[in-house]
């Protein structure tokens, strides 16, 4: 029997309409569809009858082995010479297991294709009026992880290069250390009057967006614990005071 092939598809963050078209098509025409747990329902609504689904524990990204068991059941599946989709949330090159699932699948020879997604983080801002980039507030943007370790509490990045080099910051899973990213950034140089957001289950009838400056976010956050939830990013940077003027989903 002859290989299939694997799709891995970006589904975009939260609203069930920001896939692609393309996404949209991979994902019909594929016989088994493992899925990250926070896939929007209506979007696997879109696999055809029949199709195996197969939903991808959050708690993956903390285990290597994990990660290893999806992979071989994905190539398994593949070397049946079924049509496999990966969907995953936002896009799945940023945060996400795209590159791994990608890698483990060349390795094992099976043809493959990337469908990007919205990152949460553009979405995410989209939804809470504050474009990213903006002439004359913004002129670099960077995407940070508020840890790089497993047990979340640890990060690599270079404070002292990130902190004033880059205008506009976007944090993914940062609301852990949302007192520790805040103290890095103003100890390495960011006025601390930078205005600041979190948003929180972007782009979902959930969607909240708390706004401060960064020296008074962290302390903001804990006090609005109720409506600061997780998923969340964190936004750092001038363009964040645009969404005065240009919020329009949260009304
Ligand atoms: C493992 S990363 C996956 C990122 C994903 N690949 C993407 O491109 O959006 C998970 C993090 O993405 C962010 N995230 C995902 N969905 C979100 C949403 N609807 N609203 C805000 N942040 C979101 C949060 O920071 C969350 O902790």
């Amino acid at each position: 029997m002859s290989n299939g092939l694997v799709h891995i598809i970006g589904a975009g963050p939260g609203d069930p309409e920001l896939i692609t078209l393309k996404g949209l098509a991979r994902l019909r025409e594929s016989d088994v569809v493992f899925h990250d747990e926070t896939v929007h329902p209506d979007v696997l609504a879109h696999a055809r009858p029949g199709a195996e689904i197969v939903r991808i524990e959050e708690t993956i990204t903390e285990n290597p082995s994990l990660l290893d068991s999806l992979n071989k059941e994905i190539v398994a599946r593949a070397r049946a010479g079924r049509t496999v989709a990966v969907v995953q949330e936002g896009d799945p090159f940023i945060f996400g297991l795209g590159g791994e699932i990608a890698r483990a699948v060349r390795r094992a020879g099976i043809p493959f294709d990337i469908v990007p997604g919205i990152t949460s983080a553009i979405a995410a801002a989209a939804y809470a009026g504050i474009p990213l980039t903006y002439r004359g507030y913004s002129s670099t943007l960077g995407f940070a992880t508020g840890h790089t370790d497993l047990n979340k509490k640890y990060t690599d990045i270079d404070w002292a290069r990130v902190a004033t080099g880059v205008s506009t910051l976007v944090f993914f899973m940062g609301l852990t250390n949302l007192p520790m990213i805040v103290e890095n950034m103003i100890a390495h140089g960011r006025d601390p009057r930078t205005p600041a957001a979190v948003v929180s289950c972007g782009t979902s009838a959930e969607q909240e967006t708390l706004c401060g400056t960064l020296a008074e976010l962290a302390e903001l956050a804990k006090k609005d614990a109720l409506h600061v939830k997780v998923p969340a990013i964190i936004i750092i940077g001038d363009v964040v005071g645009l969404r005065d003027e240009l919020n329009w989903f949260e009304k």
